[in-house]
């Protein structure tokens, strides 16, 4: 062909970060057939949805079976109960949000790599290490990318200091993922003063919020300030397993205008045109987990993973191995022992004891070194896994 095509791609590493580690699992699980290989990789969840969801879906389902209650295509930003329901989650949170500013999605990394569309050639700022799906979608796009660092030093908190004073899009992900550090109220409320006062978007990945375990902020605006300078994303993945269900959202605020211009609309013209809103037994679905009892029963299935959370932090104490997360996040970052890099630390895991995680250089050069295990497996596989790390650590 003779076309041209988007050289950015070009920059990208060959395969993201998962597909690669999913991809190197199962050639492992291949060639040694007869070991049973425990996944601690990626953040899926485990446990089936819980019965108020269930429900839910099943209702939904038979509405969909008559003709005077099936429904065809759904809003694009999202049926009115549910841009409620959320609308009414922040409000229990102690943060107010018109429900017309929540817009209704199938993935926070769907949103994380969409929004992209609405925004200009900006310098973009990114944490590192971080979810990957930042870096590569600006990329993707061929963005100027400036790395915050985030380190032992700073707690994996990056913060604005020393930064120019020019327009950014800045991307936060607090409980952070991979190294599970969160930002205080007053570390927060610097970042939307450098972003008011600098006149940048600050892109906050909240898909960790429901792990909050003390007193932090859930949600970007619990600070003053932050509608006027900040975009939020969340998802029902982690907080309701709804990993293979998919349903998630954006909050586009009023306020938030650059160049005489409404972001939130951009996002609706967005969103009509190239999205077809999530299918209406899902959105029931979220809605429930949104419910009291659908919440409660979500917020048991958190504490059986912080369990798990808890077991692989024991085990790494008891080792003498530093790591970070696993009170407000289901991830435990841990830096390898013996000096070993990211990736040998990988193979050797996957060889010595057919544990699966994820190498902290795949969320960014300054996660050379560390290595991410998941609290979402099963308590059994948890427990085998612990067993075998004990024997090899
Ligand atoms: C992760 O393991 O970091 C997440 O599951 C990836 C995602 O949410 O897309």
């Amino acid at each position: 062909m003779n076309i041209k095509i988007n050289e950015n791609y070009d920059n990208l590493k060959e395969s993201y970060l998962f597909s690669e580690t999913a991809k190197r699992i199962n050639k492992y699980s291949a060639e040694n057939p007869d070991k049973k290989v425990i996944k601690l990789s990626i953040g899926d969840v485990t446990l089936p949805l819980t019965k108020t969801v269930i429900a839910a879906m099943h209702k939904a389902v038979d509405e969909m079976a008559d003709k005077d209650t099936f429904r065809g295509y759904p809003p694009e930003y999202g049926y009115d109960f549910l841009r409620e329901a959320i609308a009414g989650y922040y409000e229990r949170h102690g943060v107010k949000i018109d429900a017309d500013e929540v817009f209704v999605s199938d993935g926070a990394k769907s949103d994380c790599g969409n929004i992209v569309d609405i925004l200009g050639d900006n310098d973009i700022l990114i944490p590192d290490p971080v979810y990957p799906v930042y870096m590569d979608s600006n990329i993707m796009s061929g963005r100027n990318i400036q790395l915050l660092q985030a380190n032992i030093d700073n707690n994996f908190l990056p913060m604005p200091d020393g930064l120019e004073k020019k327009p950014y899009i800045i991307y936060l992900c607090s409980p952070n993922n991979p190294t599970g550090a969160v930002y205080t109220k007053e570390q927060l409320a610097k970042w939307v003063g450098f972003a008011n006062e600098s006149g940048s978007l600050i892109i906050f990945d909240a898909a960790y919020e429901s792990f909050i375990n003390g007193d932090y902020p859930r949600s970007i605006y619990a600070v003053e300030g932050a509608r006027t300078c900040a975009v939020e994303i969340c998802s029902f993945s982690k907080m309701a397993g709804f990993t293979g269900t998919r349903c998630s959202w954006s909050v586009f605020p009023k306020e938030l205008e650059a160049g005489g211009k409404s972001l939130k609309k951009m996002w609706e013209r967005r969103q009509a045109t190239k999205f077809n809103g999530v299918p209406y037994i899902i959105q029931r679905a979220a809605e429930a987990a949104i419910s009291p009892d659908g919440y409660k029963e979500a917020m048991e299935n958190i504490k059986y993973y912080m369990g798990n959370a808890k077991l692989i932090s024991e085990l790494l104490k008891e080792k003498g191995i530093w790591f970070s997360g696993g009170v407000c996040s289901p991830y435990i970052w841990l830096k390898c022992p013996n000096g070993m890099d990211s990736w040998t630390f990988f193979d050797w895991l996957l060889e010595n004891a057919q544990v699966g995680g994820t190498p902290g250089a795949g969320f960014g050069a300054e996660g050379e070194g560390y290595f991410r295990l998941t609290a979402f497996g099963s308590r059994e596989n948890t427990e085998e896994a612990i067993e075998r790390l004990k024997k090899i650590l």
